[in-house]
């Protein structure tokens, strides 16, 4: 089999990438030359673990090229995707003005029967749409139009692609999902789950996945809020929540709050398609307000941190990616937090493992440093934003001497109070006891 993927961004990448593992023909398009010159000289613009060898793997397999040239990418080919981005607009709805433009562009290449799949995050309706594009522009095209929305999640992308919990098809062509079925063959056999459904539910599968994790880690995050009130122990009640399988364990880790290319944009378009159709989604609206608001409260801790007052302060930041395992910025809780400090007049120095070059994009004044003990040096307190794996076992003993005070704020709870106590740091977490026995020891002489 063949396809086209148009858009060769995080998903279009991973997913064509993936596509090609399963032993199908796939070509990958980008409007960005500078994207594919890269891609053809196996210089990977994404930072996703495992992907630069499957790339060239699959592009020595010769199942996956890679190209600007439209035709090269729809001719021939039994479905194409549309994996291009949908940013918010202005008004948080999702900017269609890529997908649309896409359709357009692919319906005049259409030369047999081609299945055109959305696998862009779209809003409800917009399968309709396109067919509607595509028939307008090429109305004597052969073709079937199927939500296919995708899951993957960055940092865990080819792992996500390759075995995912479900995959969901949104048609109403029998026609349609035959294709699809033989596409995802291997995971069919694997026995998969598939959800055949119409475009619409297709599309509001992927929202309502998205806005019910976001609303789960907001509310995790609230009760982090009340145990910090009450001396109880967030990750205790994480745990003893999570254990009931009603609830499920995952995304109860209390945090800074959710950011990301995905789960903003998705929450805030989810409530315009809401307000729209006339069936206003208030929870959902009100998980936008208090993710917001606890982005900024976050900034505030670590005023507070600093004594309540950061001008001329050194404040040492590790982590700027939003999540572990990728140079992603967007919507990075270190992108709200950092200027915010900034404007009170802390002095930042960071560094993140791969964000640097992305985060350098949106942050201005940041010293930029080879690792945490350079960041540490002379800091006034350290932030633990990302929980990237190097930041787990650090040597406490090193960082405090580095330190100007030993003040650790960590944002994603990865290390133990107890030991914090041990190597006398001021340990502030999130929904756990301060440790502030050590105060005394924290505020070495200078
Ligand atoms: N990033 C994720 O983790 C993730 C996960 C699931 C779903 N999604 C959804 O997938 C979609 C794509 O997201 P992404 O993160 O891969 O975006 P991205 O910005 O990384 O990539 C989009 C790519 O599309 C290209 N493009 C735009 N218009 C084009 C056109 N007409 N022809 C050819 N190329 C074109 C851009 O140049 C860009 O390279 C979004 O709707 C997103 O919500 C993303």
């Amino acid at each position: 089999m063949r396809i086209g993927m148009v858009g060769t961004g995080y998903v279009g990448l991973v997913s064509g990438t993936c596509f090609a593992e399963f032993g199908i023909d796939v070509v990958c398009l980008d409007k960005d030359e500078h994207k594919i010159e890269r891609l053809k000289k196996g210089d990977i613009p994404i930072y996703e673990p495992g992907l630069e060898d499957l790339v060239e793997k699959q592009v020595k397999a010769g199942r996956l090229s890679f190209t600007t040239d439209l035709k090269e990418a729809v001719e021939g080919a039994d479905a194409v995707f549309i994996a291009v981005g949908t940013p918010p607009g202005e008004d948080g709805q999702a900017d269609m003005s890529y997908v649309e433009a896409a359709a357009r562009e692919i319906a005049g290449a259409l030369d047999r029967y081609t299945v055109i799949v959305t696998k862009s995050t779209v809003p409800v309706g917009t399968a309709r749409v396109v067919e509607k594009i595509v028939r307008e522009e090429n109305p004597k095209a052969e073709f079937d139009v199927c939500s296919n929305p995708e899951f993957l999640r960055e940092g865990a992308a080819i792992n996500d692609f390759m075995r995912p919990d479900r995959i969901v098809i949104g048609t109403d062509s029998e026609r349609a999902v035959e294709v699809m079925r033989r596409l995802y063959r291997p995971l069919y056999i694997n026995e998969t789950p598939m959800v055949v459904t119409t475009p619409e539910s297709s599309e509001t599968i992927k929202y309502a996945g998205n806005a019910f994790l976001a609303t789960k880690i907001t509310f995790i995050n609230e009760i982090a809020n009340l145990c910090e009130q009450t001396g109880a122990n967030v990750q205790d009640v994480a745990r003893g929540i999570g254990l009931d399988g009603r609830i499920g364990s995952k995304f109860l880790h209390a945090g800074p709050g959710y950011g990301g290319s995905c789960f903003p944009k998705d929450t805030m378009a989810l409530t315009q398609i809401g307000q729209k159709h006339g069936a206003p989604q208030n929870i959902v609206e009100t998980v936008l307000w208090v993710n917001s608001e606890r982005q900024k409260s976050m900034a505030l801790r670590i005023i507070d941190a600093c004594g309540g007052n950061v001008d001329g302060k050194r404040i040492g930041v590790l982590g700027v990616a939003f999540k572990p395992n990728t140079d992603d910025v967007r919507e990075a809780p270190s992108l709200q937090i950092i200027p915010l400090l900034q404007d009170e007049g802390a002095k930042v120095a960071a560094y993140d493992p791969a964000a640097m070059e992305e985060a350098a994009k949106e942050l201005e004044k940041i010293e930029w440093c080879k690792d945490a003990y350079e960041v540490a040096k002379d800091a006034d307190v350290l932030v633990i934003i990302t929980e990237w794996n190097e930041f787990r076992a650090l040597s406490l003993g090193k960082l405090g001497e580095l330190m100007k005070s030993k003040v650790l704020v960590d944002l994603r709870n990865i290390y133990k109070p107890e030991d914090m106590e041990d190597k006398g740091f001021r340990y502030i977490s999130i929904g756990r006891p301060e440790i502030r026995s050590s105060e005394k020891s924290a505020l070495k002489a200078v």
